[in-house]
């Protein structure tokens, strides 16, 4: 291998950016070229193809979002759209790409792997948490510090009105941001995706204890699940008490990242260097126990599942 690329794809997430700088900065200390995509997929297909260098990736460490961009581009589904970003990436002389996203970015890398023989490492980025083989993706921590932040404001003002206040965290189809969050916030109710989400026990439990003089109470909620605007009406129709919704939504994705991403980040990218300069490819790279990993991206997608945390949910009960 002597050139690789790299490209951000999906939702962007704190932390891309000291990832990106971690594979340029130890690839180019390797003696290999590298490029860099923009906009992701859709980049790629468009031949958004420039050569990056070591100086291209300074100061970005502290810096949120993505500087190559990133761009959700189902056409990439298309066999045609594939062929032609392989294409792309041999007319560069491009040997092998980092991939940097979610699962759906896992999902391309792989299809240009099986399919066109090119290849591909994965670095999970994704501030949901959702990717399998890894104990944390990068953005995660970053994303869970500010929901936690906004949390805390609402307890101030539905502390000071005697409200309940409901508060909608991302997190797609996966509870684990709310699930921390939630804990670290206090919040009295957690409904997550990994659970049936019973309307009617949690208007019962809220009832119950409102009668034992509960005056205020936050409940945290994965989005996708309700319509928390609607939520908010029915509570405050059932148990005469005033509330109100709050979606996080995208300034969960923004801000600095935290330490602790720009360092799983910076790790995780020369982890993918070394594994090209292995000759592995077809991997996705991941933290468990502490320790880097690597698991097969076809594996990792289509066999391996995250264990939902019940622990936690149970341990967030316990100190209603
Ligand atoms: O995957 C990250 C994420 O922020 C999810 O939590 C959310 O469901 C989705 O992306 C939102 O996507 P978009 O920014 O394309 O609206």
């Amino acid at each position: 291998i002597k050139t690789i690329a790299v490209l951000t794809s999906g939702g962007d997430a704190p932390g891309m950016n000291a990832a990106i700088r971690g594979v340029v900065r130890a690839a180019i200390a390797e003696g290999l070229n590298v490029f860099g995509i923009y906009e992701g997929y859709y980049g790629l297909y468009h031949n958004n193809i420039k050569p990056l260098t070591r100086f291209s990736v300074s100061d970005i460490i502290n810096r949120g979002g993505t500087f190559l961009g990133s761009a959700r581009f189902p056409e990439f589904k298309n066999p045609e759209v594939r062929a032609k970003c392989a294409e792309n990436l041999r007319a560069h002389g491009i040997d092998a790409l980092v991939v940097i996203g979610g699962d759906g970015s896992y999902m391309g890398a792989k299809l240009l792997t099986e399919e066109h023989g090119f290849p591909c490492i994965g670095i999970p980025g994704t501030i949901d948490n959702d990717v399998a083989g890894t104990d944390y993706t990068i953005g995660y921590q970053t994303a869970l510090e500010t929901a936690v932040v906004a949390i805390d404001r609402l307890r101030d003002t539905c502390s000071s009105h005697q409200r309940i206040a409901i508060v909608e965290i991302m997190g797609r189809h996966c509870g684990d941001l709310t699930l921390a969050a939630a804990m670290a916030g206090g919040c009295e109710y957690i409904v997550v995706p990994e659970m049936p989400f019973n309307r009617e026990e949690l208007i019962q439990e809220i009832e119950a204890s409102i009668a034992k003089g509960k005056r205020h109470a936050i409940i945290a909620i994965t989005e996708l699940m309700t319509d928390v605007n609607e939520l908010a009406k029915e509570i405050e129709a059932r148990v005469h008490h005033e509330t109100r919704a709050t979606v996080l939504g995208h300034i969960q994705r923004g801000g600095a990242p935290c330490a602790f991403d720009r360092n799983l980040a910076s790790r995780m990218g020369v982890y993918a260097v070394d594994l090209l300069l292995a000759g592995k490819a077809g991997y996705c790279v991941g933290i468990q126990n502490e320790h880097l990993v690597h698991h097969d991206i076809i594996d990792a997608i289509n066999n391996m599942r995250r264990p939902f945390k019940s622990d936690w949910l149970d341990v967030s009960k316990r100190l209603f």
